[in-house]
Formats: C-alpha cells, sequence, structure tokens
C-alpha cells in the first residue's frame, strides 16, 4: 500500500495564520503538523508517500521534508494548482498509485494512535474502501455516518442536523476504484469535490468498511481544534 498526505488548500480558517504559510507548516507541539500524518504512515509500514500541496508552497515544504531519508521513507511530490477539493487534489495521485491501494491522510487531522492495524485489516478486505470514525461533540463540522449496525448507510457533508455524532475523520483507504469513481463525480454546493461523494459511491457498490478510531485525534483547521492539537500533541513522543 502506498501513502497520500493531503497538504494544500488555503486553510482560510485560521487566516491571518495561514497568510504567509501554508496550513500543514503550522507548529502543533514540538513540530509542524505535516509531521504526524507522515509518521502515522511509516509507524504503519507505508513508505512510499506523496505529498499534494499548493504550488505557493511547495518549496517550503520541500525544504522541510527533503527526501524522506529522516523519516524512512521515499517523499514523491505533487502540485494542486487550484484548491478544489479534497477529491480533486486525489485525482492527482492516479499515476502515483500505479493500482496500488492507497493510503490517505489529511495533512491537518491528527493522532497519537499507531493505524498499523486498520492497514492490516484493509490490506485483508477483498476490494473497495475502509475509513475510520471518531465520535465528535460538534458533528455538523465533519462528514457525519449514518451507522445501521454494522455499515454505514450514508455519508453527510457538514449537516445541518446530523444522523449520528460520527465523524468521517481524514483517514482514508482506497482500492483502485477510486480514480474511476472521481472522475464521475460533480461539484457540491460549496463548490469542491467531496471526498464524502467518493465514500458514498463506495456504499452504493457495498464496497465500504470502517472502524472506530479509539485513540486521540483531532483536526487542526480552525482556531479551537487548533489549540488542541497543540495541547495534544505537547507532551507526546514518538517511540
Ligand atoms: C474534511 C472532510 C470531512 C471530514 C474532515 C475531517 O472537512 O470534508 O468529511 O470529516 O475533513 O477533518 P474540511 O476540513 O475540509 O472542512
Amino acid at each position: 500500500m502506498k501513502g497520500v498526505v493531503l497538504a494544500g488548500g488555503k486553510g482560510t480558517r485560521l487566516f491571518p495564520l495561514t497568510k504567509v504559510t501554508n496550513k500543514h507548516l503550522l507548529p502543533i507541539g514540538r513540530e509542524p503538523m505535516i509531521f504526524n500524518p507522515v509518521k502515522r504512515l511509516v509507524e504503519a509500514g507505508i513508505t512510499d508517500i506523496l505529498i499534494i500541496t499548493s504550488t505557493e508552497h511547495m518549496g517550503e515544504i520541500v525544504n522541510l521534508l527533503g527526501s524522506g531519508s529522516e523519516f524512512q521513507c521515499n517523499f514523491t511530490y505533487k502540485v494542486q494548482e487550484s484548491p478544489s477539493g479534497i477529491a480533486h487534489a486525489l485525482a492527482l495521485a492516479e499515476n502515483f498509485a500505479g493500482g496500488d491501494r492507497i493510503f490517505v491522510i489529511l495533512g491537518d487531522n491528527i493522532t497519537t494512535q499507531n493505524l498499523s492495524k486498520f492497514v492490516k485489516d484493509f490490506s485483508n478486505q477483498e476490494k473497495g474502501a475502509k475509513v475510520l470514525l471518531k465520535k465528535v461533540d460538534e458533528p455538523e463540522r465533519y462528514g457525519v455516518a449514518a451507522i445501521d449496525e454494522h455499515h454505514i448507510v450514508k455519508i453527510d457533508e457538514k449537516p445541518d442536523k446530523p444522523d449520528s455524532d460520527y465523524a468521517v475523520i481524514g483517514y482514508y483507504m482506497y482500492d483502485d476504484q477510486v480514480f474511476d469513481i472521481i472522475r464521475d463525480i460533480g461539484l457540491s454546493p460549496r463548490g469542491e469535490y467531496e471526498i464524502t461523494q467518493v465514500n458514498n459511491e463506495y456504499i452504493k457498490r457495498n464496497q465500504l468498511t470502517f472502524d472506530i478510531l479509539d485513540g486521540e485525534w483531532t483536526d487542526a483547521g480552525t482556531f479551537e481544534s487548533y489549540l488542541f492539537a497543540n495541547k495534544m500533541m505537547m507532551n507526546f513522543k514518538d517511540d
């Protein structure tokens, strides 16, 4: 399996912190934000990693991360020229994936949990996709899963009236159908190609599994969550 870290976007919810830099370069605890998704991938045994970011900040990202030798992995870099959503960015990973399965992490999702068991489970899954859920206080801010006993029935992106407290968080595992699916989806009401539409297509195909992330997790895209992420990571030490 290969890894993809999505680190584009304008980071408008953190303005003016993001006026001259990329959100994923901001400090979280003692390290730049993007170190967390990279370290979680490597810890799960995924060492071929594609970093996707905007043209403006690609130079700084490459200066920071380098070849990958510091992290015991290999980085490939790709530019997303316009911020048109997560699925739009992910489309750029097709050649890199080369038919392999991919583990996609949103660069502002921060966790202390080792993700190896989820990767192992997905490797044993015949086909399709796997998402991770987390119980959250403000589900309206996320993609929200409606769940029956064993399945996700649908996912709503930032619903006014959430069906559950379970957010579909920024850790997505896909087989190679994902790129055909992305080609077929349209723009959402907020003008983006949403990852939620991709996941809903896997639900339609009866090929989406899920697991619950039971460890500490947060996104870091708003001031409140950014502060929370800093407190969470301040005393965390990777092995
Ligand atoms: C994105 C996804 C959303 C997901 C969230 C996790 O939201 O669209 O489904 O729950 O990441 O961090 P965004 O941060 O772009 O608002």
